[in-house]
């Protein structure tokens, strides 16, 4: 069932999640953010405009139930509501897949936007999964949000990428920018061997929304399409929901296991695999 029909008077919240590098957890984070999201009980739906490579719908587990997609809406082969899946554990969450045969090329930023403007009244937050680069398929993702989350990693490369889609972004008339540091180890962070989330904010001179640990359990369940609602990250995309949703500016901790005689403990254990 769809979620009920508004008058029309409702304004999503539109954020594209994006990075310039590849790999560094978009869709991981989207898909996460979103549960996180529905679990306080908003109206959300995922977007995956990374159009033929279908990874939210994989993520979500919910690739074996794609009828339709984001190309048959913008051809006109089904309506919106056809293309969405709901959730199973989640009723006001829902996905719509991405193109997964075209390679895009013939859909334009304009035909993603009346897209998403179809469901705008009816969603609380659209979180637009965006593709890797700075190329059409990121102009694409970008044109329909008003907001941005800039993904990136503690390490040099996704910095500076993420520093370049900075630049592009403040061509967009965005309402804000946030970053999100995906993949931080607290053991390497007290050791001082990692840069503080707090050093990458100054260099990129954007405010912080989010820090999510590094954890093992994050990538196997993605991998896997069995997203767990009890997983160890889900303090962490709970506080990054949280923070977008009010701005309370409280994000996860990554050195807190690594602290005291257990933690000294732990970061020897994890030094040594
Ligand atoms: N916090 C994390 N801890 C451990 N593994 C993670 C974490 N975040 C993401 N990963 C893993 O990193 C890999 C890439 O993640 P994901 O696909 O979300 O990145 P992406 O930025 O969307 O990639 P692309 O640019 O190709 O779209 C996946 O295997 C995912 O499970
Ligand atoms: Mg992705």
């Amino acid at each position: 069932m769809f979620v009920t029909l508004s008058c029309g008077d409702n304004v999503a919240r539109k954020i594209v999640l994006t990075s310039g590098k590849g790999g560094v957890g978009k869709t991981t984070i989207c898909a996460n953010l979103g549960v996180r999201l529905a679990n306080l009980g908003f109206r959300v739906a995922l977007v995956d405009v990374d159009i033929g490579l279908n990874n939210l719908d994989v993520i979500m587990g919910v690739e074996n139930k794609v009828l339709f997609d984001l190309s048959d809406v913008i051809s006109a082969k089904c309506r919106v509501r056809q293309a969405l899946i709901q959730d199973s554990r989640y009723p006001s969450l829902y996905i719509l897949p991405s193109a997964h045969t075209s390679g895009g090329a013939d859909i334009s930023e304009e035909n993603v936007k009346n897209v998403i403007d179809m469901l705008d009244p009816n969603f609380d937050y659209i979180l637009i999964d965006c593709p890797a680069g700075v190329d059409k398929g990121f102009h694409r993702a970008v044109f329909s949000a008003n907001e941005a989350l800039v993904v990136v990693t503690p390490h040099i490369s996704s910095i500076r990428d993420a520093d370049k889609v900075l630049t592009i972004l403040s061509s967009y008339n965005l309402f804000s920018t946030g970053l999100v540091v995906n993949r931080v180890r607290g053991d390497l962070l007290l050791s001082g061997e990692m840069i503080s989330v707090e050093k990458i904010s100054e260099l990129l001179g954007v405010k912080i929304v989010g820090v999510i640990p590094d954890d093992d359990e994050v990538s196997t369940l993605s991998t896997l399409g069995a997203f767990s609602l009890n997983s160890t990250g889900t303090r962490a995309f709970s506080l990054l929901a949280e923070n977008v949703h009010n701005g309370t500016r409280k994000v996860y901790d990554c050195t807190l296991k690594y602290r005291g005689f257990m933690g000294a403990l732990r970061r020897s254990i994890k030094k040594r695999v």
